[in-house]
């Protein structure tokens, strides 16, 4: 069982490395929200404060690389490069889910290693939902927390990928109660994310007062884990591309979920750039998180690791100087245009739209 669980972890890291496991046809709707341009942006670019706090955390900028890996010995390597990173730039961090850890301790150090090279950095464990309908609980939840001096712990969502993985476990009958209970029962704030299909505003609300902290959307537009697990069988059956672009797309299940529950919102899937992520923290998102394109540089180093977080941080700052947003706060009160198919969907699920386009530009501040 954990040789078939690392097997699977390697699987997972060459695939998303090798092959294009992206959504095929749905977008993450980035494209369909746009801003004022301000020509009088009336601040200093070199001034404009990045810093915010997430779950008790200060953080320098609101970003933070997804949970991806751990488990085998390149992950070891793949989570240290990712972890001085994030150090270094004072960012967060998610780890892979530690089950592999948890069957085989032998595997702890895989992970454990991200809060070696990263004494301070906000760092997330890992646990998949579904082990929670097949006898983890509190427990587990302890030992993963433990083992890399957690600040918090994502329980992740992937109904998706068990339907459509040959091995995987599609028992998700009572995870929200163990939910509640590991909410309730852990000293780190419990954090519920989802793994590329999006969480809509109904199960956001069953979250929030199932006493979860915060949520991770991981919605449908960037890595695809049905495209993942297509390229990962070899059974002779090919399976068919049809869930590749299954799920919510990342900007319309932000919006549902920040117009419905009051707890932070990371906004996930197919974040590429410092745009992105500005479009996203100007819908309300909390922090914006980015994983395969960070597993592409982290195999080459911590530099590379570093120059890519850094280059995704100078441009949402070119970002918020260009819509003369001085922090995260003035940001998230500037003026957004949301079109396409995405308005179109929020719309006909009862959302608004139209309240981000009406928002007044910034006034002048001397
Ligand atoms: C190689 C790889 C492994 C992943 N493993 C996990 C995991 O163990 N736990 C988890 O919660 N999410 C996992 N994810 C999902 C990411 O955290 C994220 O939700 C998803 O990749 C969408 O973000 P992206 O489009 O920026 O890649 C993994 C992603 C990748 C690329």
């Amino acid at each position: 069982m954990a040789e078939e669980t690392e097997k699977r972890k390697a699987d997972h890291i060459r695939i998303c490395l090798e092959k294009k496991a992206q959504a095929k046809r749905a977008t993450p709707g980035f494209e369909d929200v746009q801003f004022i341009h301000r020509a009088l942006p009336e601040l200093d670019r070199q001034k404009i404060a990045l810093s915010t706090s997430f779950l008790g955390k200060k953080l320098a900028a609101p970003l933070i690389v997804g949970a991806m890996t751990g488990g085998t010995n390149e992950a070891t390597k793949i989570n240290a490069a990712i972890a001085q990173a994030a150090e270094a730039l004072h960012l967060g961090m998610g780890l892979g889910s530690q089950r592999a850890a948890i069957e085989d301790k032998k595997l702890e150090g895989t992970y454990a290693v991200a809060r070696k090279k990263a004494p301070t950095a906000f760092l997330i464990a890992n646990l998949g939902g579904v082990q929670l309908a097949h006898g983890y609980g509190l427990r587990e939840a302890k030992k993963a927390v433990e083992m890399i001096g957690a600040d918090a712990l994502a329980i992740h969502m992937n109904p998706l990928q068990e339907a459509i993985q040959p091995e995987g476990q599609t028992n998700f009958a009572f995870v929200l109660a163990k939910i509640v209970e590991i909410a309730g029962g852990l000293d780190v704030p419990v954090v519920v994310k989802e793994t590329g299909c999006g969480i809509s505003a109904e199960d956001a609300k069953a979250l929030e007062n199932a006493g979860v902290k915060a949520i991770d959307i991981g919605g449908v537009g960037g890595t695809s884990f049905a495209a993942v697990e297509y390229y990962r069988s070899t059974n002779g059956k090919m399976m068919d591309e049809d869930f590749w672009d299954w799920g919510i797309p990342t900007v319309t299940s932000l919006i549902e979920t920040t117009q419905t529950v009051k707890i932070p919102v990371i906004a996930s899937g197919g974040v590429r750039s410092g745009l992105d992520a500005a479009k996203a923290l100007a819908l309300n998102a909390s922090l914006a998180s980015v994983s395969q394109p960070v597993l592409e540089v982290a195999v080459k180093g911590t530099t590379e690791t570093q120059e890519l977080l850094s280059c995704l941080i100078d441009e949402l700052r070119n970002v918020m100087f260009l819509v003369g947003a001085k922090n995260l706060e003035a940001l998230a009160k500037v003026p957004v245009v949301v079109t396409g198919k995405t308005a179109e969907w929020l719309n006909i699920r009862g959302f608004d739209t139209t309240n981000y386009a009406q928002r007044s530009t910034q006034t002048f501040e001397y």
